[in-house]
């Protein structure tokens, strides 16, 4: 168990390799019933791309991805996400069933697989997500939150997905907001770049790529800093160039000391040519007050539409309370789409 396969009375749990087309091909129609039930807005996933993350995993992580078949019919997947050079307690996994198949214990027997996984593994802090309805959103099926509440999960840190169309982007309102950023941001310059972070910027990067853990809200998420330093930054690189990813990133330096003192991201997948991500922003705490948070995303944002005509949305998510990044997106055009909790349960 643990990785292979797991037979019980009626489930068949497949771990994926990229070799193996049929089962990756399972995954993906089980999935995608799922997408389409939870979060049609949502870009879809492909077989094509599922092969290519396979293929390239991220370093220090080790992702397992399984499909659960019922008489040789794909009923739902169980993805498992274990950190192995830190948060080294933590399993964080996604299980989803086919709408036509609930309510019928599946739930329950992929989560038992999860519980063997996080035995095998020495893992003693699981966490998920699920749906969440909010008011003035449209109304989510929160079979989710019925299950983490029934299997032991309590909740934390509820998140809310914004989008931004780019057809229905304020000129106006975006060159004020930039106008007001930079009267309060002197002693600043900006840096663009796309995908692999310049050599002078890359350890700056490492350093608030290694904050972001510790300054963003995680409500009572059990999360340690992530390792980040130079060769762990160009690792990550590659392999997003080797999935396809490619990235925007602006970033604001402090004249006076050369310091890398914010930046921010919005990726696309090649395979998705609508539609992008905006990214983490972070902001050091020693340059907070300038509206550096502001500013980068902004110019990112310039920079993204005027190289990227044919993307036509940028989604992000911010928990819920995190206020100051909602208020940056609220005035930039982003507006929410639908919301998402999370879920911890200690073993
Ligand atoms: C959550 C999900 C995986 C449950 O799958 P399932 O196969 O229906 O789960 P089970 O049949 O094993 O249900 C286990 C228990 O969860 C609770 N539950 C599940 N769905 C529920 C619902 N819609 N309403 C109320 N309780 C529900 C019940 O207590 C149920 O036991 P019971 O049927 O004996 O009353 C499925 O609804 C799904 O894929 N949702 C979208 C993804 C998601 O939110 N995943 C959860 C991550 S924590």
């Amino acid at each position: 168990m643990g990785g292979g396969t797991l037979s019980g009375m009626t489930l068949t749990i497949t771990r994926l390799t990229a070799d193996d087309a049929a089962s990756i091909e399972q995954w993906f129609q089980a999935t995608e019933e799922v997408r389409r039930h939870e979060v049609p807005h949502f870009p879809p996933m492909t077989p094509a791309l599922v092969r290519q993350f396979l293929t390239h995993p991220y370093p220090g992580r080790l992702h397992l991805w399984h499909v659960a078949l019922r008489d040789g019919m794909p009923v739902g997947r169980v993805d498992v996400n274990l950190p192995t050079e830190d948060n080294l307690k933590t399993l964080s996994f996604t299980i989803e069933v086919d709408p036509r198949f609930r309510r019928q214990g599946i739930g329950r027997q992929l989560l038992d697989f999860v519980l063997s996984v996080a035995a095998d593994h020495g893992r003693t802090v699981l966490m998920s997500h699920s749906a969440l309805s909010l008011p003035g959103l449209p109304a989510r099926d929160e079979a989710g939150a019925a299950f983490g509440a029934a299997t032991g999960f309590s909740s934390t840190l509820p998140e809310v997905q914004r989008r931004l169309e780019l057809a229905s982007v304020d000129e106006a309102v975006l060159a004020d907001l930039l106008a007001s950023a930079w009267a309060k941001a002197e002693g600043y310059r900006l840096v663009r770049w796309h995908d692999d972070t310049p050599d002078d910027l890359v350890d700056g990067m490492a350093y608030l790529d290694s904050r972001l853990v510790t300054d963003a809200p995680m409500g009572d998420l059990q999360v340690e800093a992530e390792l980040a330093d130079r060769a762990r930054m160009r690792e990550i690189e590659q392999v997003e160039r080797d999935r396809g990813r490619m990235t925007w990133r602006t970033g604001a330096v402090h004249e006076q000391t050369g310091q890398l003192a914010a930046f921010t991201a919005i990726t696309t997948h090649d395979s998705i040519p609508w539609h992008a991500w905006q990214q983490i922003t972070i902001v050091d705490p020693d340059h907070r007050g300038h509206r550096l948070g502001t500013l980068v995303k902004l110019e990112n944002l310039r920079m993204f539409r005027a190289e990227s005509p044919g993307v036509e949305v940028i989604d992000t998510f911010n928990a819920a309370e995190n206020s100051y990044m909602i208020a940056i997106n609220d005035q930039m055009g982003f507006r929410p789409v639908c919301a998402a909790q999370n879920w911890q349960r200690e073993l």
